[in-house]
């Protein structure tokens, strides 16, 4: 069997997301997935607060993988990573590459030496003769080094720094390769983040990651029936409900979900008006906080767009003697990005 050449490393807010992906002739192969969750506060707003939690969790998961290769693909997030769809003069990737810096620096709120910075150039913008769509990465230098320096203290080698939507992206262009739509929203709701990406024909016409996630849900929780961080998530999931009277955890529940749904609804009429007028036509839902009683319905209902629970192992192959299916169709949604971060190769560029 061929050794897989990368390891998607997912290092979320409430848990580290781990899957390896065979390559070999006859197909991809699924060859790990597993989930280490965090304790509370070891990471707040995607800035790590205890690199010994994350350790743990990440070696933990490697060890049980008994994978042979130690490349990893992760993805940043957060305050100090923008992605941003600009317009700029037309000119080739080579020439860009030269002056990304000088082009950049207009649209990054951060100082540019600071900065780590990728692009991808879209296409012509057809309206406008002898300009272009850019997609424009940046990350601040400081935070990726937190993140790179985690990687590299458990002697993994990150070969690829990506950011959510993207990893995303590449995710549903290998699981959902016939989907007749043209244009989709992918949406993973997370437990501190809803990453956002729409397309059109399989490329990206906008992304937005926005500040809100199921942590929100768990925390009104526990103040509700004031309990703790762990009991508030068994509580979220169904389990542990003695002494909550179900009625008041509904309305929690369609407090977020309708905040949720508000807060998308923002961003599909920003989308309509001043990116595309092509309607969205379907929406692939993924991320933990997916399951949330209601989302899916209410995300229907209201914004009036078919919704897809995302399957990330649909077109690998699965040894069934190794895995249990029930569970992965259940952890299916939380390991999107995770899939997509596996699928990436080494020659990705990095941010
Ligand atoms: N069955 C469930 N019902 C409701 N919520 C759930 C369920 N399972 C997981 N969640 C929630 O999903 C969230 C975790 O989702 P996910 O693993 O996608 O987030 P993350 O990657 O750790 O965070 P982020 O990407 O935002 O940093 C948590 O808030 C968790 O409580
Ligand atoms: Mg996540």
């Amino acid at each position: 069997m061929a050794v897989p050449k990368i390891i998607g490393l997912d290092i979320g807010s409430s848990s580290v997301k781990m899957v390896e992906i065979d390559r070999s002739k006859r197909g991809y192969e699924l060859q790990y997935v597993g989930m280490a969750p965090l304790l509370d506060g070891s990471i707040t707003d995607k800035v790590i607060k205890s690199s010994s939690a994350l350790s743990v969790a990440i070696g933990g998961l490697h060890k049980n993988s008994k994978s042979k290769t130690r490349n990893v693909a992760f993805s940043l997030a957060g305050r100090s990573v923008i992605v941003k769809q600009v317009t700029m003069s037309s000119m080739s990737d080579a020439q860009l590459e030269k002056q990304i810096d000088m082009e950049a620096e207009p649209y990054i709120p951060f100082d540019i030496k600071d900065v780590n910075l990728d692009f991808y150039i879209m296409g012509d913008r057809p309206e406008k003769e002898g300009t272009m769509d850019v997609v424009l990465v940046a990350a601040k230098k400081d935070f990726i080094s937190e993140y790179l320096g985690l990687v590299q203290s458990m002697n993994l080698t990150p070969v690829v720094v990506d950011v959510d939507p993207f990893a995303l992206e590449v995710m549903y262009e290998f699981s959902y390769p016939n989907v007749q739509e043209e244009v989709v929203a992918l949406v993973n709701v997370g437990a501190s983040t809803i990453n956002v990406n729409i397309l059109k024909s399989g490329a990206s016409q906008y992304t937005k990651d926005l500040p809100v996630g199921g942590d929100s849900v768990t925390r009104e929780i526990m103040r509700f029936f004031d309990v703790d961080y762990e009991r508030a998530e068994n509580i979220k999931r169904g389990s542990q409900m003695d002494g909550v009277n179900p009625r008041n955890l509904r309305k929690i529940f369609q407090r977020s979900v309708d905040h949720f749904v508000s807060e998308l609804q923002k961003i599909l009429d920003f989308f309509s008006t001043n990116v595309s007028y092509d309607p969205i036509q379907k929406i692939f839902l993924s991320g933990g906080a997916s399951a949330i009683y209601g989302l899916t319905s209410a995300m229907e209902s209201e914004l009036n767009i078919p919704v897809e629970l995302v399957d990330p192992f649909r077109s690998l192959r699965i040894n069934e003697k190794a895995f249990d299916l029930d569970y992965l169709h259940q952890i299916g949604p939380s390991m999107a990005v995770a899939v997509g971060l596996a699928l990436r190769d080494e020659k990705d560029k990095q941010v």
